[in-house]
């Protein structure tokens, strides 16, 4: 049985669409240890709680910097024993401790097609820029923001009367269907990376 954690920051809805996989038998052999948020009143924690799993808030400002607050995750995550961290929403940069403390064992969402439009609000970055097709990525984290080997990408279209709303929506249906894909991959042992690349195989 592989361990995941969750690490969010607000809504929760790919969250929601890894936990929907393990439940439906997508995911097998997974189960959801530990869900963390940086915010207390992010819905994603609050699903949590609601679904018997167990939640924790850790508060930014209990600790004096970035390294002391990444140390006490590093603590948790150890202690939950998991195998696999998902940052889900997780509007935090982590560091360096962080991520050599799970070496490829750490994975995001962002939502566009890495390495375009890294940062925050990618969605308004591919529309202002004019791009006709952007989409989202499921990758290994490493030190530097939005930056590591990538494991899927989809793609989707940028229509010429998208809003950021109506764009943002249909990228993230494409996220609800590469994460957990992409975590289903990790828990059969079916990824190896080998520098920037991720081999896939059956
Ligand atoms: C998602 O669109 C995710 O790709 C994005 O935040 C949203 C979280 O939604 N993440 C980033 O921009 C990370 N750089 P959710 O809380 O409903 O999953």
């Amino acid at each position: 049985m592989k361990r995941i954690a969750i690490l969010l920051s607000g809504r929760g809805s790919n969250f929601k669409a890894i936990y929907e996989a393990i439940n439906s038998g997508f995911i097998k052999d997974a189960e959801i240890s530990v869900v963390i948020s940086d915010k207390k009143e992010a819905k994603g924690l609050e699903f949590a709680r609601d679904n018997g799993l167990n939640a924790i808030f850790v508060n930014p400002k209990d600790f004096g910097d970035r390294k002391g607050y990444d140390l006490e995750l590093v603590k948790i995550l150890k202690n939950a024993n998991v195998d696999i961290i998902c940052l889900a929403g997780f509007m935090r940069i982590i560091s360096e401790e962080f991520v050599n403390a799970f070496e490829n064992k750490i994975i995001n969402i962002h939502p566009s097609l890495l390495p375009s439009f890294p940062g925050l609000n990618a969605q308004k970055q591919a529309l202002e820029y004019g791009v006709k097709f952007t989409g989202c990525t499921v990758h290994f984290v490493d030190a530097k923001v939005d930056n590591g080997p990538i494991i899927l990408q989809a793609v989707v279209e940028v229509k010429q009367d998208d809003t950021v709303e109506t764009l943002s929506d249909r990228i993230l249906k494409y996220e609800h269907k590469i994460y957990p894909m992409a975590v289903k991959l990790l828990v059969e042992d079916k990824i190896k990376v080998e520098g920037r690349k991720v081999i896939i195989f059956d």
